[in-house]
Formats: C-alpha cells, structure tokens, sequence
C-alpha cells in the first residue's frame, strides 16, 4: 500500500510508485496488517506532516514485529530533509528515498532484503532526468492526469522548507511536455493539471541554457502562456488546469491564454499568503497586497466567470492585530471561491523559524484563523449561491462519498456538484450538463441535464 502525505506533486509520486509496485507484480490493498510492502510518501511543508508521519512510524512497529517480512519504505520531502534521521527514530523502516530518486524505489527494496536497511537521497544533479515519466502510473482515475512541469523553486518565502528541499527550478522541455500530454490523451485522458512548485516562472532555467549555448531563437523564453496555449491544443484534451502559480510572476498573457482557451479551466488559485504588506515584505513575496488585488481585478475582467482560490497564513511570526484586520479586508475584497487556510508552522532551517522573539501567542492565532474562515466561508457561499440556476458541464467523478444515491461531477471552475443518480450507469471520466438548484459553502447541488461525453471502460494501469 502507498500512502500519501502532501501536495500534488507528491500525490504524482505516489502514483509513480503505485505503479512501478504493479509493475513488479504487487497489488494495492488498504489494510496494512495484510501488506507486504508499505510506502509512506512524505510531506514537510507543515509541521503536523512530521507528526503523522512519526506517528505512523509509531504505530507500524507492531506489525514489522508480527510480520518481519514487511517492508517500510519513507519517501517524499521528508525522507529529503530528515534523511538518516527517520531510521535513527525508526529502526524498523527498510529504504529511505528523496524526490529525485523515486524510480529507484523498487531497486531499493530488493537491496534491502538482501543487504539491509538503506537511506538514498539523490540530488538533482545525480540524474540524468529529473522528469522520469517512462516510469509506469497508476493514476487514481483514468481521464485525470497530473503532468509536471517543473520542480523545484527559486523564490525564497520566509516561512518555506521547499525551495531547501527540492532545489532550484528546473523546467521540463516544452516539447517533452506536450508529447507527455498527447500519450496521455491517448491513453483516454481528458483533463490534465499542470504541475510545479512556480508553474508561471516556467523556462526562466531553459533560457539561460538557450543563452549559454549561444542559441538565436526568436523567443528565448518558452513561457507559462505558451505551454498552457500548447497542451491545451492537445486533441481529446478537454480540461486543462494548473498549479501554483505566484502572484509576482502572474502576467497579462496567461490570463489572455485562459480566457481565448477554451480547454483551459476558469479557476486561478492564486496564493495570497497575508493581506498586510509589512508581512508580505517579510515573508519576501514580491507584492504589495494593492498589487495582488490590482492583478486579481485584472484576471477577472480578462477571463470570463472565473473562479478564485488562494492559500493564506495566520499567525506569520510579527502579525499584529492590525495586519490581521489586513488581511480579513483583503480577503473579503477578492471575494474568493474557497481557500487553504493554514496556521504558522515553524520549519527549522527556514528564515520566519529563527524569529522565535516573534512568535505569535497560539490563542490569538486560533482566534484570528476562525475569523478568517468567517470571512472566506461568506464569499465561498455568496459565489455559490450566485451559480443556482446556471447549466454547467461536469466530469463524473462517481458515486458521492455521502449518499449512494448521488453521483458527484466538477465543474470548470472546479467546484464539487452532487445530483442524483440516473437510471443506468454513468461512469467516472463522462461528462454531463447539470443544472445547479443550490449552492453550499464547500459544494453545489444539481440535476443532471443532459450527457454530453460517456467514458469507456479502460484498463486503470497505464504505462506512459
Ligand atoms: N506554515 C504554514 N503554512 C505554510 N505553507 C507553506 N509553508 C508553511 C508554513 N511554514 C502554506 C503556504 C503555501 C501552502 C502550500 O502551504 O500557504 O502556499
Ligand atoms: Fe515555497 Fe514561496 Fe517557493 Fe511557493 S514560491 S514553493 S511558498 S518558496
């Protein structure tokens, strides 16, 4: 069994490894007292991920005692930061691995059976492909798809372990970018999510390389707009969706892109992180919020009915009242869709961990977290509402996980629709027009219209 931890980066890992694991003649299974194999793929963004997964470590002592045939294996972001550490805490865990060295995971693990237990953290600069994608997947649908196209990040938030962790960017060819795109479509892939720590700082690495080779094309810089333009061109791809960009490098001509592309989605999540510009400046975003807002105003009146989402920090080290009340203005200003909404978590070797003179009292914190989530549980229900009675296309993505009698679809603005169940089926991956009869803070509730595209069945192993 693999589990997952993280973002979506690591979530692309996981099915990776899911299906080098199926390649080697493992099958998944959730119940780990049955497991021959577990993988814990890891997250260190936030704190409480070195929690769970310590804590997980914990609790798979016993069944490494009752089995020890059983092989752990820990890798992810964590396995890249804590390195031997994790089997200091754990004795009981077989193989550590990094980012840069998942499709070495099975390789590991024969190594370990005979030799015992390994830690390998590769750095970008061990591989020769930092994009493996000749590595099987065992993607969690058949018609959705992450597709990275970049790793790493040069941006350096003071409140962030990545850009320690995963290195600096390193953009994916365009060309390789978009033939992964087309074999993906051939495989039955529809939508498809653009990947990357920066995704619209896109090839500013490839045109330095273009540069110190001395190479004359017209365009030095494939950028983000391009790429999106690119993959969205892709025959039988019908969604195209993207994550994270940064606000600093948000331009004109990915928003003209969204807008003049149909295949590409109307949803921006656009990290706003705090409202007030003293902690913007020293989190070290490379905006004033009035810029955010200016470049927020804009995406919305270039792009036809988009939908916005964000991540924002409460309780960044120096966060007074008064830029809290900052950010609360802000939000309800952008009147955003939905948001992440985290606490400060301090992560060592970051700049915000060393203000610990700094730090904010955690009762305040609580407070000011739920008032932000007032705020931005308002607009979410607000936008909703404003959807009931618009006919909208979704992707069935099966039954609701509460009521066996609804299917569950998501829009293009990717917000989450429940409507009952036709007679016959109606499998993952088609796509049908709803009506929205009521809108939620966290979901809509619909009817179905109309099918408009039915999904075959396929095999779920796909080997790209
Ligand atoms: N504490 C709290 N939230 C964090 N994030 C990143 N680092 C931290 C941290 N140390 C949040 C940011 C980022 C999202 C992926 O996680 O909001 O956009
Ligand atoms: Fe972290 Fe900032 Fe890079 Fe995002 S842009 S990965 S928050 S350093």
């Amino acid at each position: 069994m693999v589990q997952t931890f993280g973002c979506q980066m690591n979530e692309h890992d996981s099915e990776r490894l899911a299906g080098m694991l199926e390649a080697d003649g493992y099958e998944p299974i959730s119940d780990q007292t049955q497991a021959d194999v577990i993988v814990l793929n890891t997250c260190c963004i936030r704190e409480n991920a070195d929690n769970k997964l310590y804590g997980a470590l914990g609790n798979m002592k016993q069944l490494k005692d009752d089995n020890p045939d059983l092989q752990i294996m820990v890798g992810g972001c964590l396995a890249q930061k804590d390195r031997e550490l994790i089997q200091q805490r754990a004795g009981h865990v077989d193989v550590v691995f990094g980012t840069h060295n998942v499709h070495r995971a099975t390789a590991l693990m024969a190594d370990a059976r005979r030799d015992g237990p390994i830690t390998e953290i590769w750095t970008a600069a061990d591989t020769d492909d930092p994009f493996p994608s000749a590595l099987p997947a065992r993607r969690q649908t058949d018609y959705a798809a992450w597709l990275t196209i970049q790793i790493g990040c040069d941006n350096s938030c003071a409140f962030c372990i990545v850009p320690a962790v995963r290195g600096a960017e390193i953009s994916r060819p365009p060309e390789d970018i978009v033939s992964e795109a087309r074999r993906l479509a051939a495989a039955g892939v529809t939508e498809i999510t653009l990947l990357g720590q920066n995704v619209n700082s896109y090839g500013r690495d490839l045109a330095v390389a273009v540069r110190r080779s001395g190479g004359t094309g017209i365009r030095v810089r494939p950028a983000f707009a391009d790429l999106l333009l690119a993959v969205g061109g892709v025959e039988g791809i019908r969604r195209v969706r993207f994550t994270s960009p940064h606000p600093k490098d948000m331009n004109t001509e990915v928003y003209q892109v969204m807008a003049g592309t149909p295949s590409v989605m109307p949803h921006l999540h656009f990290p706003l992180q705090s409202g007030s510009d003293n902690v913007l400046k020293a989190m070290h975003r490379g905006y004033t919020a009035a810029r955010y807002l200016a470049k927020l105003s804009e995406a919305r009146e270039t792009i036809p009915d988009l939908a916005v989402t964000t991540d924002i920090i409460v309780g960044f080290p120096g966060e007074t009242g008064e830029d809290f009340e900052r950010t609360l203005e802000v939000a309800a200003h952008a009147e955003f869709d939905s948001a992440f909404t985290f606490v400060y978590s301090p992560r060592p070797g970051t700049e915000a961990a060393d203000l610990t003179d700094r730090f904010c009292d955690p009762a305040e914190v609580k407070d000011r977290y739920s008032r932000l989530r007032t705020v931005i549980e308002r607009s979410a229900l607000q936008r909703h509402r404003a959807r009931e009675g618009r006919v909208e296309e979704v992707v069935v993505e099966g039954p609701s996980k509460t009521d066996a009698l609804r299917l569950t679809g998501r829009t293009g603005q990717n917000k989450l629709v429940h409507f009952p169940k036709p007679e016959g089926p109606l499998r993952p991956g088609s796509y049908a027009t709803v009506r929205i009869l009521e809108g939620r803070t966290q979901y809509l509730l619909g009817e179905l219209v109309e099918v408009t595209a039915r999904a075959s069945h396929r095999t779920r192993l796909v080997v790209l």
